[in-house]
């Protein structure tokens, strides 16, 4: 198990098929993130379907999705989410940006001083992301976009770790 199992986890041998992504063309703002919903028809038929890995989680643990996208010379300031556990993150494409953890910047007796861990996505990977360990988004070129997965079930019904040992647990073994 890597010591960064606990901030990010690559889903290894898991694939998705682009050219199934339809995102509705029109977004709305959420703290100066661009959220564009997917289209529900192409969601549901090609993008989960051509999946064995999507169809096996919408299953267990039933999501929608969304691309996200953050302009250049943005931040999206340290935070953990208020509503996710965990979602499921794949970066489609960047120029120049880090996404970042840390297990104290939010104690007190460090104020805004702590260390840091850098998220090293590969583009078009999935990525099972702790959404409750504070983390961070510095965008400084070209328009970031990724794909982010998220659950129905909130917090306090599913989290990061119960997903990650389902994954490692149940989903490999799995004939595919
Ligand atoms: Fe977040």
């Amino acid at each position: 198990m890597s010591t960064l199992d606990k901030y990010f986890y690559k889903i290894n041998d898991v694939n998705i098929n682009v050219n199934n992504l339809y995102a509705q063309s029109e977004c709305f703002n959420y703290n100066g993130f661009y959220i564009y919903p997917m289209i529900d028809d192409f969601f549901e038929n090609a993008f989960i379907s051509d999946n064995h890995f999507l169809k096996w989680l919408n299953t267990k643990h039933p999501f929608k999705c969304a691309l996200i996208k953050m302009q250049p010379n943005t931040t999206y300031n340290w935070h953990k989410d208020v509503r996710r556990g965990v979602c499921i993150n794949v970066l489609l494409n960047h120029t120049d940006s880090y996404t970042l953890f840390s297990d104290d910047i939010f104690d007190e007796s460090n104020g805004l001083y702590g260390d840091i861990i850098k998220m090293n996505y590969e583009n078009d990977k999935l990525y099972l992301f702790n959404n409750q360990i504070p983390h961070a988004v510095y965008n400084f070129e070209g328009e970031r976009t990724i794909l982010s997965i998220e659950f129905m079930k909130d917090k306090n019904e599913l989290s990061y770790e119960n997903l990650l040992n389902e994954i490692k647990n149940e989903y490999t073994q799995v004939a595919h």
